[in-house]
């Protein structure tokens, strides 16, 4: 199983979602993450999405952004979005019904429409951050329950 996890910048929330999730996939679960936008593309993690993960020890503090790109459509069988813009776009980016098929909202997962999306944790504090992480987690645990 391939997922990739996608928010706007790739350097919060889908930095944090992939390193969840490869602290808990099993061995033959393939995690990466990226953006929308290539603003911080090559750049590690924001400080405070590397200090929430080290609170939880995990480190993510190597990861790099890159915008999703063309192959992404075909090298992974899952493509989860933080939030409905996030999903707009990406979908936007689909080349026909099956890349479509496998783009959708991460937290949909959760069964609570209104609250499915991750909210961007960059204007706000550690709070926020921590929040987000608990978020991503309970979305993660219910999507592996649903897999396998
Ligand atoms: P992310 O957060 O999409 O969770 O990585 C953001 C990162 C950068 C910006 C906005 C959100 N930005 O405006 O540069």
């Amino acid at each position: 199983m391939k997922i990739l996890m996608v928010c706007l910048g790739n350097i919060c929330r889908s930095p944090l979602a992939e390193g969840i999730m490869k602290s808990k996939a099993p061995g033959n679960f393939f995690i990466d993450s990226a953006g929308t936008i290539s603003m911080h593309e090559g750049k590690h993690p924001d400080k405070r999405a590397i200090q929430t993960a080290a609170l939880h020890g995990i480190d993510i503090s190597q990861q790099m952004s890159r915008p999703i790109n063309k192959a992404d459509f075909e090298n992974f069988d899952k493509i989860y979005c933080m939030d409905v813009d996030v999903l707009a776009d990406v979908v936007s980016k689909a080349r026909n019904e099956d890349q479509r098929k496998k783009v959708s909202l991460f937290l949909e997962v959760l069964g609570d429409y209104q609250n499915a999306e991750v909210p961007d944790p960059y204007w706000g504090n550690m709070k926020e951050f921590e929040e987000v992480f608990q978020l991503l987690d309970r979305g993660f645990e219910a999507i592996l329950k649903q897999i396998i």
